[in-house]
């Protein structure tokens, strides 16, 4: 081989490793690297990156490539040429006669007609490939081949360099901070009077919050900058929860429903919940806020159970109940009112001795910026008792939440919570269910002691409210 040619690996290496030690951004280093091995082969060259799936190498960076032959799409790692399953260096020195190119007609039609690959690996596993295309024919030498790995190892430690910066950059993003607000404490300024009417409801259930509590790094760019982040509205310490509210189009939805996908990727164990303007108008006009508020009940829609079939349930739930209560006492509580077609009928099917109670509450708007207000409270110790809560219906689970902290305070022995109705689909805070009628779809729902406007809960049914704008 040529000395000259010697001579410019070595000054390649020396100038690589120099700009390994200065800490050039990934992107040029990368650059330096593929240009440099291109130059010093008389051919083009490429870096490919396997994608986070493992299962693509995409180019990353490359010189003289044609466009046309980088358009040809991601490879997929398993057929590539081999070096990343075989991880050591595979030449295919003639393209036309090769079996085992993906994309042999592009490499042909781009001139090719040697192609090196040569893995990057890190602890014996392949996260990439240099490759090297020649438009002469000829082999490449072993000197070649043992420059090009040298390169790829460097090449390997600059991207274990940049992993470990940009994990750093994202454990310091993600540290948790010190609460910085209590809104009963402080003012707060919302963005969105959305925002202020949802800080309302959780302070009305004294739900501690935080708002706009940090930013969430969600993208970076090749050197490690950070180029997107993400601040969910609110934070509820006590449940561990981010919730952002939407009061946006479909269209923008979907870009933030995006964001919040790629936030859970990168923080497994973060809590988000994204509260829909449809769902968050719900909220508000069941406390008779916001413009479905102003709607008016025009009378049943869909019926969803017939008065048999809600028998044959709540005959059911009682059974359960009677078994797993044998030889106890439970407390049955309730809250007035959507609760009482329910209550009467499961209790007078439930076969082990029971004692009743039922509790009411203020609801939120009753008095403006109040909090919940317990208006019957249970009267009965129930220190070292068996209580089952029982629900209408469990929507948000704001209220059921509110209802177990407060009767904990009783220090009842067991609590277990049986409702009729579930509203999966719009549960904001985790509540565990130990009974469930049936779960209901996200529409609102009426009779059988739900209401609507104080109306409907002497339906025998229960069916799918249809809803008007009032005139
Ligand atoms: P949560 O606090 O959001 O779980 O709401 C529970 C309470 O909201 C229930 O006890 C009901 O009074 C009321 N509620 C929620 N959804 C409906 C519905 O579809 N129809 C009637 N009342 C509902």
């Amino acid at each position: 081989m040529a000395s000259g040619k010697v001579r410019d690996y070595y000054k390649l290496i020396r100038r690589v490793t120099a700009e390994l030690d200065s800490g050039s951004p990934i992107d040029r280093f990368s650059a330096t690297v593929v240009r440099g091995i291109a130059r010093s082969t008389d051919g083009s060259a490429s870096l490919l990156l396997l994608d986070s799936t493992g299962k693509k190498l995409v180019h990353s960076t490359s010189w003289k490539l044609p466009l046309s032959y980088l358009k040809k799409g991601a490879l997929d790692a398993k057929k590539s040429i081999g070096e990343t399953v075989k991880k050591q260096p595979i030449a295919v020195p003639s393209v036309s006669r090769s079996k085992r190119l993906q994309y042999r007609q592009y490499a042909l039609d781009a001139g090719f007609t040697s192609i090196l690959g040569v893995p990057i690996l890190t602890n014996g596993k392949c996260i990439g490939s240099i490759r090297v295309y020649l438009k002469e024919n000829r082999d490449f030498s072993n000197n070649e081949i043992e420059f090009i790995s040298t390169m790829a190892s460097l090449m390997q430690l600059a991207l274990e360099h940049q992993k470990s910066i940009n994990q750093e950059q994202r454990l310091t993003a993600i540290e948790p901070e010190e609460p910085k607000i209590l809104p009963m404490l402080t003012k707060v300024k919302f963005v969105h009077p959305s925002e202020e009417e949802f800080a309302s409801i959780l302070d009305f259930y004294n739900i501690e919050w935080v708002y706009e509590p940090k930013a969430f790094p969600i993208n970076w760019s090749e050197n490690g900058a950070v180029t997107q982040m993400f601040t969910p509205d609110f934070y509820m310490p006590a449940y561990d929860l981010y919730v952002e509210l939407t009061t946006m189009k479909q269209r923008s939805v979907s870009a933030k429903n995006k964001k919040l996908r790629r936030l859970r990727q990168l923080y497994p164990g973060t809590k988000i919940t994204l509260l829909y303007k449809k769902d968050f108008e719900r909220m508000l006009a069941r406390f008779g806020y916001g413009p479905l508020a102003q709607t008016k009940g025009h009378g049943v829609g869909d019926v969803l159970y017939s008065a048999a079939q809600i028998q044959r349930r709540v005959h059911a739930i009682a059974k359960e109940i009677s078994r797993d209560y044998e030889g106890k006492v439970p407390v049955l509580i309730g809250v007035l009112r959507g609760v009482l077609c329910f209550m009467s009928d499961l209790m007078r099917n439930v076969s082990v001795p029971l004692n009743l109670e039922l509790m009411s509450m203020s609801s939120y708007g009753a008095e403006e910026g109040g909090v919940v207000k317990i208006t019957k409270d249970v009267g009965m110790n129930l220190e070292g008792r068996h209580v089952i809560i029982v629900e209408d219906i469990v929507d948000t689970g704001i209220t059921l939440t509110y209802l177990i902290n407060h009767i904990c305070l009783k220090n009842p022995q067991s609590i277990s919570v049986c409702t009729l109705l579930d509203k999966k689909a719009r549960r904001l805070l985790d509540v565990p269910l130990d009974y469930v009628g049936f779960e209901v779809p996200d529409q609102f729902v009426i009779g059988y002691g739900l209401d609507f406007k104080e109306e409907y809960r002497n339906l025998p049914f229960i069916g799918v409210l249809e809803q008007k704008l009032e005139a």
